[in-house]
């Protein structure tokens, strides 16, 4: 495993220096914006610009500067420049940040059925994500964010997730034993999913995770291909199994306080354009992650072992007492509703 060096490159912290001096237009707070002001909203993330959300976010900044001709400038912050993980949500509180797009599972310390997207196999396919978030449970699960003052303005995708680990494959339960597999933060699921594995897991930050994993403080990590591209972790791991155990997606979200300080037409722009970003994002999202794995699988450093039925079939039995676990710490409802949707598919 060559040496890796894990992090931002200097001149993207330089930029950053740049970029909150505080010289120039006034960033968007919670007074109302006067006609004519320009607007300066920030976008805080913590992944690479060439990701799905980096993507996105990107996108709908330029979109955005267009369409009010650079009255409202959208600044994007990915790879956690601006704040990290268990940061974001409180400066969106706060108002020093106006959108983040955190994975469902880091809210879900604040909103705990939102961590029915980290049970494994809870999803057959993106298309049910979608048909989930659009229907009876996205409607039960924005509601309890609008109750916090926040308000979700769209659902993006990543995909599903892999393992990798540096220490040997991982074909049946057993071979987790032992092991350490770094697990994100907030989440008692993915820590329930990697326990029942006979696994160790550890919560940690997304931008600390390449360099534990250089250093050996953990063994392996579970994230979806376009995450294990981008972060580098493949160069600094062994084995890959293409399991798609679970899925990783974001809820893009602002302060609702804020939202409604903007007038309507702002409101507006906004709004169609996070609608139209989210429709190209989904189908990015499928690509990045498919090419990804191609630049991954050419740069012969990872063992990648393409899961069976059988062994699939096997890790769902091992990991069925992490639904047991859920519907003890939050309640039958989410679940029930997650189950008549897949009767109805
Ligand atoms: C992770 O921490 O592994 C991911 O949540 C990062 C992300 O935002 O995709």
């Amino acid at each position: 495993m060559g040496h890796v060096r894990c992090g931002l490159l200097p001149v993207a912290v330089a930029l950053l220096g740049l970029a909150l001096t505080g010289c120039g237009p006034r960033v968007a707070d919670n007074e109302q914006v006067s006609p004519g002001e320009k607007i300066v909203l920030r976008f805080s993330h913590v992944v690479a610009d060439d990701t799905p959300k980096g993507w996105a976010a990107r996108r709908f900044a330029a979109l955005v500067h267009e369409r009010t001709g650079g009255r409202v400038e959208v600044q994007v912050f990915p790879n956690s420049t601006l704040y990290k993980d268990g940061e974001e949500i409180d400066a969106l509180r706060a108002g020093t940040v106006h959108f983040i797009a955190p994975t469902t599972s880091k809210i879900s310390q604040m909103f705990p059925e939102w961590q029915l997207f980290d049970l494994p196999y809870a999803f057959e396919s993106v298309e049910q994500v979608h048909r989930a978030v659009d229907g009876a449970l996205g409607e039960r699960l924005y509601r309890q964010l609008e109750a916090q003052g926040m308000k979700a303005l769209a659902f993006w995708d990543n995909g599903f997730k892999q393992m990798t680990n540096s220490v040997r494959p991982l074909v049946w339960p057993g071979d987790f034993r032992g092991l350490k597999f770094r697990v994100q933060i907030n989440s008692p699921v993915l820590e329930a999913q990697f326990r029942a594995l006979g696994g160790e897991p550890r919560p940690l930050l997304f931008n600390e995770v390449c360099a534990a994993l250089a250093a050996r403080t953990v063994d392996g990590q579970e994230n979806t291909m376009s995450n294990t591209y981008s972060q580098q972790f493949y160069k600094v791991q062994r084995y890959m199994t293409v399991s798609n155990h679970g899925y990783m997606g974001y809820v893009v979200l602002t302060n609702a306080g804020f939202w409604e300080s903007l007038g309507p037409d702002i409101r507006r722009v906004l709004e169609e354009t996070i609608a139209e970003v989210t429709r190209l994002e989904r189908e990015k999202a499928l690509a990045m992650n498919r090419r990804d794995f191609e630049e991954m699988k050419k740069g012969n450093r990872l063992a990648i072992h393409l899961q069976t039925d059988e062994e699939r079939a096997s890790w769902r039995r091992a990991l069925e007492p992490v639904y047991r676990e859920f519907v003890a710490r939050v309640g039958p409802e989410p679940l029930a509703l997650l189950e008549e949707l897949r009767r109805s598919s």
